[in-house]
């Protein structure tokens, strides 16, 4: 404990910390583990074990918070249990630390294991809380938020090859943020969000208690199903509904390369047609920046809950620029056909939580109400091109996400949202130096995009988290609040993400931590606190 001691004060001298003094930081940190261990959770670890460095990596998708400048936790904890994570929890905040919920590491903006202002803060890791049971009789499922994207879908796919379950296309994405978030998938068009499928929930409070559907109250259990995560307390688990699919489903990726009036033409149609399709289709588009001697490249991906021939009956029909032969088509089981949309070589792969390459990255979203012109397109196309590495993806909404009410749940983009964009650049280790002129460019595509996007607010999707548009500054392991702070979220990512569901979201907020114990830098504030400090 001696040498942990002198390390956090070597450490908290380097950060120069606000507020708590540093041997009180240090004996704090050290209390935590001895808090811990006195209460029999044994799996975690220190910045002076050999295992720390590798634990926090373990799960940082965007490399961009690996980089030195990033201060690490005090501690990293692995519950192994429902009970190891509510001891946890009580422990961190016996000792004054800020927590951080980290189910599959995919923030964005590394919000599951980084701090504002150098708040001192735990990691609670909840990697080994990744069990999955799926009851294929009443079609439900019970997942730990541990769990991945791909382990949900290779548990359901060996269940039974008839039941699905609509969420997100990346497979080491852990459920604990992605449900939070939303959730928007393949399937989304035809049974909504991945939040819009949970039946029940066991939610941590910020006082230890586990409480399910009936006990957290309404407006709790609205927020949680896509009002962000690390807001509302540690989902550890979720109760799923699957959905029933085709024994087959056909999967194809169409790629295009030619020169920007072509681009521009099939984007142009394309935005007639995603949205308006079937419920069964599901059609995006994926586009990387930069050109080759003129010429941009384009694909477009799809599935649908149909056989080969009726797709290529709709689509021939409803979309003959794509030009869409037998060839491109395959059928195959759904839960192949997430394997096959995640990358992955096989089914296997979906549990391998270390499957996805990572990079650098910064991205970026936006929604499409009305479409954009020819002529507009082809701007946008040529811009595109003058890009450093990165990509647009196009996800078309319609369908079931039309159908839900915009405060059915805090995800408020249903009806008369076309589509969506996502932006990005990424980059690699060679072009760490170069990492502020991409993030530029991107900031200036943004800009650049505004006529042809969502007004008043414009809208973001909260699951593509992007701290451009604002943060709270928290300087406390207890976030505290204030008017002011309430204000500041609304306007800037609040209503973006939330439109006017973000008033709801606060009095939930209020209701179930109304002292800020589980904040992040773009968390729901709650009212009521004076003070903000
Ligand atoms: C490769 C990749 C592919 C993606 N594909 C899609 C997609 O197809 N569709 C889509 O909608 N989104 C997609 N996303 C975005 C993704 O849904 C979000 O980044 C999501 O928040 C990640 O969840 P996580 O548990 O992996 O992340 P984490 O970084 O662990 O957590 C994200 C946030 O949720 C909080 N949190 C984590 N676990 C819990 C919990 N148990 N209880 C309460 N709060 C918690 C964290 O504290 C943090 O604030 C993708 C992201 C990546 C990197
Ligand atoms: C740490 O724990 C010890 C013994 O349990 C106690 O005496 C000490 O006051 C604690 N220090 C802090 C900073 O909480
Ligand atoms: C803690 O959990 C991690 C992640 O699953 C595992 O690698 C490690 O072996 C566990 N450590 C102990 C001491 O159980
Ligand atoms: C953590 O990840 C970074 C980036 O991939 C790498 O450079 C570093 O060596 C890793 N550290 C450990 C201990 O795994
Ligand atoms: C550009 O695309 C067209 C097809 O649209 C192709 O004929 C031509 O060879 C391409 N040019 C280059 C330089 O790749
Ligand atoms: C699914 O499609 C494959 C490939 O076309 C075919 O071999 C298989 O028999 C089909 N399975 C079912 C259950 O329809
Ligand atoms: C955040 O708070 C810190 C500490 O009070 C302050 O130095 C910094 O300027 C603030 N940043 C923003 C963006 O408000």
């Amino acid at each position: 404990m001696r040498s942990i001691a002198t390390l956090l004060q070597l450490v908290c001298l380097l950060l120069s910390l606000h507020r708590s003094p540093c041997s009180g930081a240090a004996a704090t940190a050290s209390n935590f583990s001895s808090c811990l261990v006195s209460n029999g959770v044994s799996n975690f670890s220190l910045p002076t074990s050999p295992s720390y460095a590798g634990l926090l990596n373990s799960s940082i998708f965007n490399l961009r918070f690996t980089l030195p400048n990033v201060a690490g936790p005090a501690a990293i904890v692995l519950p192994e249990s429902r009970d190891d994570l509510r001891r946890a929890i009580l422990c961190a905040r016996a000792r004054s630390l800020a927590i951080r919920v980290r189910s599959g590491g995919h923030s964005y903006e590394g919000l599951s294991y980084t701090t504002e202002n150098h708040v001192p803060f735990v990691v609670v890791d909840l990697t080994n809380l990744n069990r999955v049971r799926v009851d294929p009789g009443s079609a439900t499922a019970w997942a730990e938020s541990g769990a991945t994207v791909g382990e949900l879908y290779y548990a359901v796919g060996r269940s039974s090859r008839s039941l699905a379950f609509p969420a997100g296309s990346g497979s080491t994405t852990g459920l604990g943020g992605h449900v939070s978030g939303g959730g928007f998938g393949l399937l989304s068009r035809k049974f909504g969000l991945a939040a819009d499928n949970v039946l029940d929930a066991a939610l941590i409070t910020p006082d230890g208690t586990v409480l399910d559907r009936s006990s957290m109250g309404d407006d709790v259990f609205w927020a949680i199903r896509g009002g962000g995560g690390g807001s509302w307390g540690v989902v550890y688990a979720w109760k799923l509904r699957l959905v029933p699919v085709p024994r087959n489903v056909t999967a194809f990726a169409v790629g295009r390369t030619g020169p920007v009036e072509l681009f521009a033409g099939l984007l142009h149609r394309w935005q007639h047609v995603g949205p308006n399709l079937p419920d069964e289709f599901y059609l995006s588009v994926y586009a990387p920046t930069g050109s080759t001697d003129g010429n941009v490249s384009i694909s477009f991906t799809g599935q649908v809950l149909a056989s080969k021939d009726h797709a290529l009956s709709v689509l021939s029909q409803s979309f003959p620029e794509l030009g869409l032969t037998e060839r491109h088509l395959s059928e195959m089981s759904w839960v192949e056909s997430t394997a096959k949309f995640a990358g992955l070589g096989t089914v296997e792969d979906l549990v391998n939580r270390r499957r996805q390459p990572k990079q650098y990255s910064k991205s970026k979203s936006d929604y499409v109400q009305a479409p954009i012109s020819r002529h507009d397109m082809a701007e946008i196309v040529r811009h595109l091109s003058t890009g450093p590495t990165g990509s647009i993806q196009l996800d078309p909404y319609g369908g079931a996400m039309a159908r839900v009410g915009s405060s059915e749940t805090p995800f408020p983009h249903r009806a008369g949202y076309l589509y969506s964009i996502q932006y990005g650049v990424n980059w690699d280790r060679s072009q760490v130096a170069h990492a502020e002129e991409f993030i530029g460019w991107l900031g200036s595509f943004y800009r650049f995009m505004a006529p042809y996007v969502s007004k008043d607010p414009r809208a973001a999707y909260v699951n593509y988290l992007d701290l451009d548009l604002g943060v709270n500054n928290w300087t406390r392991a207890a976030g505290g609040s204030s008017a002011q702070a309430v204000a500041r979220a609304r306007s800037s990512w609040g209503e973006a993400y939330f439109g006017e569901n973000f008033g709801r979201l606060v009095r939930a907020k209020t209701v179930a931590d109304p002292g800020n114990v589980f904040n992040n830098a773009q968390s729901i504030p709650p009212l009521n606190i004076r003070a903000e400090e």
